[in-house]
């Protein structure tokens, strides 16, 4: 028999060699919690492919910070549910003075000003075509959306959000935004751009959340290419020349491989987007008694860590949270 005197195991023998052996940990603190905002007063509408999400009116969102806030949880990306009546074809309700989002940010930093809030700029929620960016003929003008991307981040930083989330894949965004960001004095405000975001089916229920699917087409002439992996690092090297302070992958879990390349090559903090579609397959088999959730949860959420995430936005983010509890 062949007698090695190397023994991994060794190093699992008890709890505390395993703790100590111990390569990742995550924290309350990695994780980015997504809110979806409505109009009104006392909304509190759950999604349907998102079990334990809602589309939440102010008054409950503020409700639901102070509540996170309690279990450690402090930052937050907002995405807002728009009403059909405000929406056109430039997403021009984005940057209104009147815009019900603009308005909800400065009241959240307003009550919590020591708290991390995030934004989404995109047209998507705000356009009546669905689509990232200008529609015209059919086809996405991508210098057209341009102005309109920078209009609405400046808008943002305005009502005093700390980290504008430019989640739409148009080429240039990241510059022009940082641009008009510090031509108007909003040098301190952060972008986190959404780097290496795929054109990917795992965005299903949030579609469903902001009811933003696109209402011709699809999104494949900005998203990129599930195939793709060098492309991503053609992505990085523009959004970090251009003014990024983070970068995104997105999906998390079917992207890993790109979370770890980006992380080898870059030195600025990677985020992972744990998206709406790999909570609901969770919930999904949870319900069904076929994974147990807490359990499954941790795991995923350390695969993503481990590949190299330094920042998780994740729905799990309040569960997690309230385990460690
Ligand atoms: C919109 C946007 C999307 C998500 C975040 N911002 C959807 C899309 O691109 O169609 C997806 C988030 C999720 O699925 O959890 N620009």
């Amino acid at each position: 028999m062949y007698n090695s005197y190397k023994r991994p195991r060794r190093n699992r023998k008890s709890e505390s060699i395993r703790n100590l052996t111990q390569e990742t940990t995550i924290s309350i603190t990695d994780f980015i919690f997504p809110l979806f905002i409505t109009e009104g007063n006392n909304i509190k509408d759950e999604i349907g492919s998102m079990p334990n999400i809602f589309r939440l009116s102010l008054d409950n969102i503020l409700r639901e910070i102070e509540h996170c806030v309690a279990l450690g949880l402090n930052n937050f990306v907002l995405f807002p549910v728009i009403n059909e009546i405000y929406k056109d074809t430039t997403a021009s309700y984005s940057y209104s003075e009147n815009c019900f989002y603009l308005n909800s940010i400065s009241e959240i930093k307003k009550r919590f000003p020591q708290i991390c809030l995030m934004s989404d700029v995109a047209m998507d929620p705000y356009s009546s075509d669905g689509h990232d960016g200008f529609l015209q003929n059919g086809q996405i003008d991508n210098d057209k959306t341009l102005p309109i991307l920078a209009k609405m981040s400046l808008a943002q930083a305005q009502a005093g959000i700390d980290i504008i989330g430019p989640s739409d894949m148009m080429d240039g965004r990241v510059g022009l935004i940082r641009q008009t960001l510090d031509k108007n004095g909003y040098q301190n405000t952060s972008i986190m751009s959404y780097t290496a975001k795929y054109a990917s089916a795992f965005y299903g229920p949030f579609r469903d959340a902001l009811d933003s699917a696109p209402k011709s087409g699809d999104k494949k002439t900005y998203q990129m290419n599930p195939a793709n992996k060098r492309e991503a690092i053609i992505e990085a090297e523009i959004d970090i020349a251009e003014g990024a302070d983070f970068i995104m992958v997105k999906p998390a879990l079917a992207y890993l491989d790109i979370i770890h390349i980006l992380n080898e090559r870059f030195d600025v903090p990677i985020a992972a987007y744990n998206v709406s579609g790999e909570y609901a397959m969770l919930h999904a088999a949870a319900k069904n008694g076929w994974l147990d959730y807490d359990r499954t949860m941790q795991e995923m959420l350390l695969s993503i860590k481990r590949a190299g995430a330094r920042i998780i936005i994740s729905y799990f983010a309040k569960d997690f949270a309230l385990l460690k509890k």
